[in-house]
């Protein structure tokens, strides 16, 4: 493989509520409401024409406060390791965050978004609109849906 080193600039921060990372919610079920902006470097606002007509967005982030990685970790929600490529851990060898958010707003550069779940000034990479086109019925969920089964059996969430 080629050792290719890719530079890639900020096109933006993301401001969120959150200053920890022991104030974002996790584990299984977890759905993330709270509302944050992502606020885009004013030169690039062009390329945010004809954003509004998207429900959702891809935003694509960097793990700014990760300290390296591992390759096979425990996650929060399970008692198991997986490999971290089957896994959303911060702790990855290229520390790149992946959110889908729900768009409310844009006014100019920024986009007030629902659905953050990155530490307030994480750098962004890009952003995409959301567009899915895999089945529901085929998706498969790995190990997450047998720990899902596994809590739902304890009867918590
Ligand atoms: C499990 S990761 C999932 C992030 C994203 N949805 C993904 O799938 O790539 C979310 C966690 O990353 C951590 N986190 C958020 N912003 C971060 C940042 N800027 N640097 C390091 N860790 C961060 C927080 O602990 C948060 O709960």
């Amino acid at each position: 493989m080629n050792p290719y080193v890719f530079a890639m600039k900020p096109i933006g921060v993301v401001r969120s509520p959150y200053t920890n990372t022991t104030q974002i919610p996790e584990g299984l079920g977890t759905t993330h409401e709270a509302e944050g902006v992502l606020e885009i470097l004013p030169a690039l606002e062009p390329g945010l024409t004809d954003i509004e007509g998207f429900s959702h967005l891809y935003v694509l982030w960097v793990f700014d406060r990760a300290a390296g990685y591992e390759l096979l970790g425990t996650p929060p929600i399970d008692t198991r390791a997986h490999g971290v490529f089957a896994t959303r851990s911060p702790r990855r060898p290229n520390p790149i965050g992946l959110t889908v958010v729900r768009l409310l707003r844009r006014e100019g550069s920024r986009l007030l978004v629902r659905g953050v779940d990155m530490l307030d000034g994480t750098p962004i990479l890009d952003i995409k609109p959301y567009l899915s086109s895999v089945p529901p019925q085929e998706l498969r969920r790995g190990w997450l849906a047998e720990a899902e089964r596994a809590t739902q059996g304890r009867g918590a969430r």
